[in-house]
């Protein structure tokens, strides 16, 4: 018996990996984080699966659910939005089972980052603009931040901010960032990224809070950055004509010369 912790994807029911979908029609018992996960995925389930929305569980009570699958040998698929490796408290459920001596694995999701991006048809990473980017977060009331990951700290890095859990205390986030960023910097929130009901808004930091009005529907993403929107950026090495790499030697001392198979 197997738990399978699952990252559902972003919310479009298409955005599962197939080893994913695969893995959910394969076990006769399903756990599912009602707030974010599409009720469409658990149309993969065997028909006569036992489905539980764990939205209003504590963990006391979901190890309780494993328990019981594990004693009757029931693999699990255990679904969380999104990927697994960020904010998707399975840190303590797989030390739960570690302890209990429950076998577990996981299978990777795709992350709201990047279905945000995605929507926005943006590269977060451009040469000579930005070469990395921030998950991040601010205080909720369920989690304190550490000292040292303050918005401003990752403000002075000038990478591109994926701003999770956030879009509640905006202004707070525009305070912060404007000195760093600059007040025409791009930035866009989206919305449910990939949900039917998805919604973009693009702006700057002076000019967001206008753009957005009263609505502050919570599952959003705030994206900022100098690489949102930008034209005026390098083309990779990669792909120039006369760079030698592996995959395409080139010039009169290749670095990787081919060899005759
Ligand atoms: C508890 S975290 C889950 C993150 C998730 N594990 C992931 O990989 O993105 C929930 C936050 O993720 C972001 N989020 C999740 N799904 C989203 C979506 N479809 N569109 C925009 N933001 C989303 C929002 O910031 C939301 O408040």
């Amino acid at each position: 018996m197997t738990v399978h912790f699952i990252g559902a994807g972003p919310g479009a029911a298409d955005l599962i990996t197939i080893r994913g979908r695969d893995l959910i029609a394969s076990c006769p018992v399903c756990l599912y984080a009602g707030s974010l996960v599409p009720e469409a995925l658990l149309s993969h389930c065997p028909d006569d699966a036992r489905i539980v929305n764990t939205a209003r569980m504590s963990l006391d009570e979901i190890i309780a659910e494993i328990e019981t699958a594990h004693v009757a040998g029931h693999d699990i698929a255990r679904l969380h939005s999104g990927d697994l490796s960020v904010w998707s408290a399975m840190g303590e459920q797989l030390r739960r089972l570690r302890a209990l001596d429950i076998p577990y694995d996981v299978t990777p999701g795709v992350p709201s980052f990047a279905a945000a991006a995605a929507a926005l048809n943006a590269e977060l990473t451009l040469p000579g603009v930005v070469q990395s980017v921030i998950l991040t977060r601010t205080s909720g009331r369920a989690t304190a931040m550490p000292d040292t990951e303050t918005l401003e700290n990752f403000a002075r890095t000038g990478a591109t901010l994926a701003i999770h859990l956030s879009v509640h205390v905006l202004e707070k986030v525009i305070t912060e960032l404007t000195p760093h960023y600059g007040p025409d910097c791009p930035v866009a929130v989206v919305w449910r990224a990939s949900w039917p009901d998805q919604r973009i808004v693009k702006a700057t930091l002076s000019t967001l809070q206008t753009a957005i009005g009263a609505e502050m529907e919570r599952t959003a993403l705030i994206l900022v950055g100098h690489a949102l929107g930008a034209e005026d950026f390098g083309e990779s090495r990669l792909y120039a004509e006369d760079y030698d790499r592996r995959f395409r030697p080139t010039g009169q001392n290749p670095r990787f010369p081919e060899t005759a198979e």
